[in-house]
């Protein structure tokens, strides 16, 4: 519920975020919404299930009773009525009753309904609910207020523990969604799409003797690469992960020797490349640049150009050598990709002459990065104007486009809501039944789910391209090369873009 007069949360002004909203005053003359998108699914005839925001809070579990409430929170009704009519019934089996219910259900944790004197709709209908999930996410367990510039170093060494979990509830990424064959990638996965464009690149002319892939999650791009892949295309190749999270590098592993890669694990920091100069053929980096190492300046910094601390310094007098585009105005407080680009910088290194990387990230190209909160740790967005501009200093060819393009995605397929597949997940998990969070068009969730779809309401579709989707025109592809290789035309075509080199 929000504070009319100050726009946040009132929950979040007491001490226990979960404490129970209390219902008198001018609350009760309050109307209740339901939160639009809710899936609900019903596990037996008297039984309905739904699920809190927060993966931390049990499923909600409603009988009649409680099914009808959420059913009467149409906006129309005030909190005393609903008081009124539901107060003292058993709403759930275990229990509780709609009080209960009424007092929990706007928190954010629970995040679903909305109680106000107007409709959370119009103009502002999702501005308050994203407003309301990213309340939820500052006071995610393990969020520090403010975080240190190392705090992501730490974070992928010690914090990610429940490795085949993490992709499906705490950063669900472009790739895993689509590590499945997908009607919106023209029937293939992700991995697969990418080596296909990048032989349609010209990449695999001559194919690259060793390849690295940074921050490879659990794998599944390698194993969707070696299936696009002829024999003979990865033949000779060797295949080197290169990660910060130890219990990545074991999956990794498993999935690319299953695919026949030659496959090599090193466990290090992508700011700091363990390679010998000149000694990569091909860089492939998915959805990394966010997680590397931010530098968080004061504005007085930027306009002194005096650093607070000597790393401060250093970064500061790269991006006066890189003439990076500074934005203004410059806001109270700064953050710079200085981790991105310190890895472009070893990138020039490390790759031969001919050498390429692709970088895939969501991002911006105006104005500084915001810091972007997931459970335990705060990624930043990448400001590819600023890569862009590092690329080019360093004497690269850059070439740059949104994700949708590079991957020349079918933009009319209608996918599920991934608000929708985690409530899946959670209802699936509850009655012992295997289910994936990934991007699902209809056809393809009736064949995963059977009999269990017709048990679930509220199932909602985006337009695969719609930003209301996963934002997918955020994530941008930028392909560097190291000049020196085979001489290539200034351009070559793919379907129907021109893809210019800078010689
Ligand atoms: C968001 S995940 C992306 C995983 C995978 N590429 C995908 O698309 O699903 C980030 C990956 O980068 C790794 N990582 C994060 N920071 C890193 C760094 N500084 N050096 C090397 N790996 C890093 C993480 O352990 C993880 O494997």
């Amino acid at each position: 519920m929000f504070d009319q007069q100050h726009d946040s949360p009132v929950s979040m002004t007491q001490p226990d975020r979960l404490q129970a909203l209390s219902l008198e005053g001018e609350t009760l003359q309050q109307r209740a919404w339901r939160m639009p998108d809710i899936i609900v699914y019903q596990h037996n005839v008297n039984e309905w299930w739904v699920t809190p925001l927060d993966e931390e809070l049990p499923l909600i579990r409603l009988n009649r009773a409680g099914a009808s409430l959420l059913g009467a929170m149409d906006g129309r009704a005030t909190l005393q009525t609903l008081l009124d009519q539901f107060g003292t019934w058993v709403c759930s089996p275990s229990g509780e009753t709609g009080r209960w219910h009424l007092e929990h259900w706007s928190l954010p944790r629970y995040s679903l309904c909305f109680y106000g004197a107007e409709a959370p709709s119009g103009h502002s209908v999702h501005a308050k609910w994203d407003l309301l999930l990213q309340r939820v996410r500052d006071h995610w367990p393990g969020n520090a207020p403010v975080e240190s510039d190392q705090h992501l170093t730490e974070f992928h060494h010690k914090g990610i523990q429940q490795h085949h979990g993490h992709f499906e509830i705490i950063e669900t990424t472009v790739s895993h969604l689509f590590r499945e064959p997908c009607e919106a990638l023209h029937g293939l996965t992700y991995g697969r799409l990418l080596a296909k464009t990048l032989r349609q690149l010209g990449w695999w002319n001559p194919k690259p003797r060793r390849i690295v892939e940074v921050g490879a999650g659990l794998g599944y791009v390698s194993r969707e690469m070696a299936r696009e892949l002829s024999a003979n295309e990865q033949q000779g190749c060797e295949y080197v992960f290169l990660d910060l999270t130890r219990p990545f590098l074991t999956s990794q592993m498993q999935l690319a020797r299953e695919a026949g890669w030659d496959a090599h694990a090193v466990h290090a920091n992508a700011e700091q490349l363990p390679f010998p100069d000149a000694s990569v053929d091909l860089v492939i980096d998915n959805e990394n640049l966010a997680d590397m190492t931010p530098t968080h300046f004061k504005k007085e910094e930027f306009e002194s150009w005096k650093g607070a601390t000597p790393e401060h310094q250093t970064v500061l007098e790269l991006i006066r050598r890189l003439r990076l585009p500074l934005d203004q105005p410059l806001p109270d407080e700064i953050i710079v990709n200085s981790g991105a680009m310190t890895f472009l910088m070893e990138l020039w290194r490390v790759l031969r002459p001919g050498g390429r990387a692709v970088l895939i990230e969501f991002g911006i190209e105006t104005g500084w990065p915001d810091p972007v909160r997931l459970p335990g740790h705060t990624e930043y967005e990448v400001q590819f104007s600023h890569l862009r501009q590092t690329a080019r200093w360093l004497g690269f060819r850059e070439q740059y486009c949104p994700l949708p393009q590079f991957l020349s995605i079918q933009p009319d397929t209608q996918v599920l809501c991934t608000g929708a597949a985690y409530a899946i997940r959670r209802f699936c998990e509850a009655e012992g039944k295997p289910f994936a969070v990934r991007a699902y068009t209809e056809s393809e969730l009736a064949d995963s789910l059977g009999e269990l779809l017709s048990k679930l309401t509220g199932l909602h579709y985006h337009n695969v391209l719609d930003p209301a989707w996963f934002s997918l025109w955020d994530f941008k592809a930028l392909i560097v090369e190291k000049p020196g290789g085979v001489q290539r035309p200034a351009y070559r075509e793919s379907k129907g873009f021109r893809w210019y080199s800078q010689h």
